[in-house]
């Protein structure tokens, strides 16, 4: 559908000055975009780096206020927190998963005592910060049980609904999980708690970084191919999507992001829901790495969040999301 023909059509016209091109700029990325995950560890006024993601660290639960400030004046609507559990309380079941005492009921708790709704909290349901072989779920053989597994995510999503979760996010990937956590959400009240599904999760190389942030890198036996998506697949994650919107999934996720644009834009035309993206650790560390080298610029990360947009997402997890908002302004 092309109106014109050179020399009268010359699409460098509008490209000439900023002012022109604000004016055509077709998609936009805003702070209300962004979601920004947080690691979150044991002890008191601490701030530990993490090896393999430069510039992203874990925080004690003190130091939350702190963060939540900055996220909040910064116009981020939603946080996403990550335990990183001490090896001593991880074991073959991952029963501290269900502890109320745990690290992220704790920082749920703490959170919304202060900023009540002001902020959004979004958490995992899935065993692996729990678990001592580092599997999302219970093991046997080294296969992950699916029916056994989803008994305790629904224990797990529940006990974060009690302690004020806003959005429960299973990236588990085990079958049938979405229908039984909304179903039990909902016996116990807690029909406003959203679930925001991990719906497609690929067996990706990208996680190393995060696996090495929750300290459950080393301990990880073999991989997680038996439950998560072959990179190599589409059609499978369009009957991924259908099967947990009907289950009851109010927003779906597809990760990793970059290299999973396609399925973005094909769950977003398939499907009228809206879709997460999530920039995961290995594309952070690996843009922010080039950035330390001087391979690429810091601009790349804007570029690297706009094609989420272009493909269709409604919004982003991503570990650039505070610095990119404090640049953004809008
Ligand atoms: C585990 C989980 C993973 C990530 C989020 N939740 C890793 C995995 O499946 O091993 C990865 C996030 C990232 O790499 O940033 N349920």
């Amino acid at each position: 559908m092309i109106t014109g023909k050179y020399p009268n059509l010359r699409l460098r016209r509008t490209r000439k000055f900023s002012w022109s091109r604000k004016l055509v700029q077709e998609n936009k990325l805003s702070s209300n975009d962004l979601i920004y995950p947080i690691f979150v560890i044991e002890g008191t006024n601490k701030k530990k780096p993490i090896r393999s993601m430069p510039g992203v660290y874990r925080y004690t639960i003190d130091q939350l206020g702190m963060i939540i400030d900055k996220v909040l004046k910064n116009k981020i609507p939603m946080i996403a927190l990550f335990p990183s559990t001490p090896k001593s309380k991880k074991d073959k079941s991952g029963k501290e998963a269900l502890n109320e005492n745990n690290l992220v009921c704790r920082a749920i708790r703490f959170i919304k005592q202060r900023f009540k709704n002001n902020i959004g909290i979004m958490c995992d349901v899935a065993l692996d910060p729990y678990t001592i072989h580092g599997h999302d779920g219970l093991l046997k053989d080294s296969y992950v049980l699916n029916d056994e597994t989803i008994e305790i995510l629904i224990k797990q999503s529940l006990l974060q609904a009690q302690m004020g979760c806003d959005v429960i996010a299973p990236s588990d990937m085990m079958d049938g999980r979405i229908g039984k956590i909304r179903k039990s959400l909902d016996k116990n009240a807690y029909q406003d708690v959203q679930i925001l599904s991990y719906a497609v999760k690929y067996a990706s190389n990208f996680y190393g970084p995060f696996r090495d942030a929750i300290g459950s890198k080393k301990s990880l036996k073999g991989d997680k191919k038996n439950y998560q998506m072959d990179f190599a697949n589409c059609n499978e994650a369009l009957r991924e999507v259908e099967l947990d919107i009907k289950e009851g999934a109010d927003m779906v996720m597809v990760k990793p992001g970059m290299p999973y644009l396609d399925i973005i834009k094909n769950v977003k035309e398939n499907f009228k829901i809206p879709v997460l993206a999530f920039q995961v650790s290995g594309e952070y560390s690996l843009i922010m790495n080039g950035i330390k080298s001087r391979l690429i610029n810091e601009e790349s990360i804007l570029e690297s969040l706009m094609c989420f947009k272009r493909a269709g997402a409604s919004a982003i997890v991503s570990y650039f999301a505070l610095d990119l908002a404090k640049k953004l302004k809008i």
